[in-house]
């Protein structure tokens, strides 16, 4: 029997290869031999965080009175991020392997001995009992290494063309706080959410891609009293756990964890993460809930000159709006919702012959973040069944995203589909020719049903809206 750390590597390893086989995700610019910690999200993997945004999208903005979205550019004046304070402390603690000349992170590598994260500050010297984890050679004393992603904007490379690739998306809805808030007419308490990409010239990128350098956030910010911080605080924090619930993740897998003091993010006054209990090394963070004071719109209207303090018309009160953040990574958000819907089934459940004597893959994903919705399988090549299935394709795939599986016996083309997660599988026999049914298979009961033609537009509506 494997020990614990075998298996969850092993794990690591299944779905590293289940992400390459059916086209999830591939290593990027792998044809040059891959470019380290940066992955492309192949046609499946496409549509599955296409779903998780989606998700996202719809309950943080579309169900809500109160929150609003926004896309803003990734390349911002470079003042934005001196407000912020990213360009003076937005940096990880570096040492070298004086002899490998390897580098990591220094609060990994104390996180690895199972301390704290924080404790780096508290105890620098815990350091000093540490050697490198890949040679065994002395390591130097810590220095700060910043994030941000440096560019040059412009044919003339000097100071003055110098910006970042954004660090953090939040940043461009601070900025657009006084557009919003003007041109919908928002009133405190509201927020602005939004997806898009970040960089972050991670030290120790790794692990597939929960840490890579180039990633996608999912952001809210809520603008509040300052007086009713903490209330607001108090109602995101279970919410957003909630949403990852709702979709699926095992809540043993699931967690908060508070950020110690020395552990918060300079803008932070209070922060937690919710934590996922991924295969490398227990639970890690998949999204941070903070309360960020009034640090952000502060640190702007001093920076650009524009007060950016509101007014409220009813209490007359006027003040710099405290914020309450919500913020989640989409990509750590898909590795995890993977790992937690994958499922082997030793010997196998399909009856078929050739299929129960091995292992079984099922991706027991939520309906709504399957990517694809329904596979067509017509029982033969023979045209006449074929021309009905892809009549049904055509019909279905204005509403959701099918498959089309002529290939191979039913019970591999189930297996097929059920490695990928798709919820219902749809076959089309020679009896469908006369009685105008056909037979639809549920992924999780395995149970079979025959519905009529005519009636799957309603069938589906109910089992997938
Ligand atoms: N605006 C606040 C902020 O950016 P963070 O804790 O640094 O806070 C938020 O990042 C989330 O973004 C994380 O919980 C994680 O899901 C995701 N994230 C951060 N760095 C990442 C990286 N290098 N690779 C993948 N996802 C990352």
């Amino acid at each position: 029997m494997k020990n614990t750390k075998d298996q969850k590597t092993n794990m690591m390893d299944k779905i590293v290869s289940l992400c390459k086989r059916r086209g999830f995700i591939y290593q990027s610019s792998e044809i040059y031999g891959g470019f380290a910690s940066c992955y492309d999200y192949g046609p499946l993997g496409v549509e599955l965080k296409n779903n998780i945004k989606r998700e996202w999208w719809k309950s943080m903005v579309q169900e809500r009175d109160d929150v609003v979205g926004l896309d803003s550019a990734i390349l911002m004046h470079p003042k934005v991020w001196e407000a912020s304070g990213h360009v003076e402390s937005f940096a990880d603690p570096l040492v070298d392997c004086k002899s490998c000349k390897k580098r990591f992170r220094a609060d990994h590598l104390l996180e690895a001995k199972g301390l704290e994260p924080g404790y780096l500050k508290e105890k620098p010297e815990a350091l000093n009992e540490i050697k490198c984890p890949e040679c065994g050679g002395e390591l130097t004393q810590p220095r700060q290494f910043n994030l941000l992603m440096k560019t040059q904007i412009g044919p003339i490379e000097d100071e003055t063309s110098i910006s970042y690739l954004r660090g953090e998306t939040c940043q461009g809805i601070y900025v657009n706080f006084e557009n919003v808030k003007n041109s919908l007419r928002q009133k405190i308490p509201f927020g602005i959410a939004q997806i898009g990409k970040a960089f972050r010239n991670e030290i120790t990128p790794g692990n597939f891609i929960y840490r890579t350098r180039e990633f996608e956030q999912m952001e809210m910010q809520y603008f509040v009293n300052p007086q009713e911080a903490k209330k607001w605080y108090e109602y995101w924090k279970p919410l957003r756990m909630k949403w990852y619930e709702d979709l699926g993740l095992k809540k043993k897998n699931l967690r908060f964890r508070q950020h110690t003091k020395d552990e918060l993010a300079h803008y932070a006054k209070e922060a937690w993460d919710i934590e996922y209990n991924f295969p490398f090394g227990s639970f890690k963070e998949l999204a941070g809930i903070h309360n960020r004071g009034d640090w952000d719109l502060s640190r702007h209207s001093q920076y650009s000159g524009k007060d950016l303090s509101y007014f409220d018309e009813e209490t007359k009160e006027k003040y710099i709006p405290f914020i309450v953040e919500t913020s989640d990574g989409a990509d750590r958000a898909t590795l995890a919702f993977l790992v937690d819907a994958y499922e082997e089934v030793a010997g196998g459940r399909t009856t078929t012959t050739e299929s129960t004597k091995e292992v079984e893959v099922v991706l027991r994903l939520d309906k709504r973040l399957a990517p694809i919705k329904v596979a067509i399988l017509p029982l033969s090549k023979k045209p006449d069944l074929e021309k009905v299935a892809k009549e049904i394709q055509n019909d279905l795939r204005k509403d959701y995203m099918t498959d089309y599986d002529n290939a191979g016996s039913i019970g591999r083309r189930y297996r097929r589909q059920d490695e990928i997660g798709t919820p219902y599988c749809l076959t089309v026999d020679f009896e469908s020719l006369e009685d105008k049914k056909v037979t639809i298979r549920d992924r999780d009961t395995m149970q079979q049903e025959r519905v009529a033609i005519k009636e799957l537009k309603e069938y589906f509506k109910e089992k997938l809206d």
